[in-house]
């Protein structure tokens, strides 16, 4: 039975989450330079989000670039910047061959014009597609998310659209980026490091984290079936007894 069969369609999790790391060591191994681990990560991606509508999964969101990788040296950073112009532009035909709509979350403005322009391009042309909601977090912390969403509140005060009483975790949720979108239940992080790197903080209170050694540009559909297949054989008691649950 393939990994596929193996997993239950009726506990599939709305919303897969994604820290993609290890593509720098992934090249080091190789002898190459860290761009080439970049690179190769596209592979990587284009793979698990055509296994994730495969297997039917709505949402899916991938840590593309973090608010701190900006922070990384600047031939680096501008090879990122490269690299996702390109891939944009060549993998809109595989986002609309799979019914993908293409979204972003971050501060997209401290993208480079032409990067941003791409990107814009992109989630237009694939907005009315279902299947799946692709998301790329660019430029994204999750720090940054929240002050945003407690500053587009505060705002709201001021004018008196709201009062501090109406602001409530449901309120607070829909504020944030990922506002029209359901809670990961698994995170999935690859290459070895135990961390959230400031991902989606809010958003995994209750999610599932799975961990692999695998660095990223190795990483399959099926090393994300094996992950939802780990996923489904957990217990989520969301602070209640196991008695309860079941
Ligand atoms: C993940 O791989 C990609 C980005 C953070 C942009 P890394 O570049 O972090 O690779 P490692 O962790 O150094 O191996
Ligand atoms: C997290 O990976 C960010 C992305 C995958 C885009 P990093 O490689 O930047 O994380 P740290 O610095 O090791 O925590
Ligand atoms: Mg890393």
């Amino acid at each position: 039975m393939s990994l596929l069969d193996q997993i239950d369609k009726n506990k599939l999790p709305k919303h897969v989450a994604v820290i993609m790391d290890g593509n720098g060591r992934w090249a080091k191994e190789k002898g190459k330079l860290r761009v080439f681990g970049h690179q190769n990560g596209v592979v990587a991606v284009r793979d698990t989000v055509e296994g994730a509508v495969a297997a039917g999964i709505p949402f899916i969101t991938l840590y593309a670039f973090s608010t701190e990788n900006w922070n990384r040296p600047k031939l680096e950073v501008m090879a990122l910047m490269e690299l996702l112009v390109a891939t944009i532009n060549k993998e809109t035909k595989t986002l609309m061959d799979n019914g993908v709509r293409l979204n972003a979350i971050g501060n997209l403005s401290l993208l480079p014009e032409r990067c941003r322009r791409q990107l814009e391009e992109a989630i237009h042309k694939t907005s009315a597609n279902s299947r799946c909601t692709l998301t790329l977090a660019l430029s994204y912390s999750s720090r940054w998310e929240i002050v945003e969403a407690a500053k587009k509140l505060a705002q709201k005060v001021q004018e008196g659209d709201i009062a501090p009483d109406d602001i409530n975790e449901q309120l607070f949720s829909e504020s944030l980026t990922t506002g029209d979108m359901p809670d990961p239940e698994l995170m999935i992080r690859t290459s070895g490091e135990f961390r959230i790197s400031n991902y989606l903080l809010w958003q995994l209170a209750y999610a599932e984290l799975y961990f692999t050694q695998k660095l990223w540009p190795d990483f399959r559909r099926e090393d994300l079936y094996e992950a939802i297949i780990d996923y489904q054989k957990r217990e989520r008691r969301f602070g209640m007894t196991s008695e309860q649950v079941n």
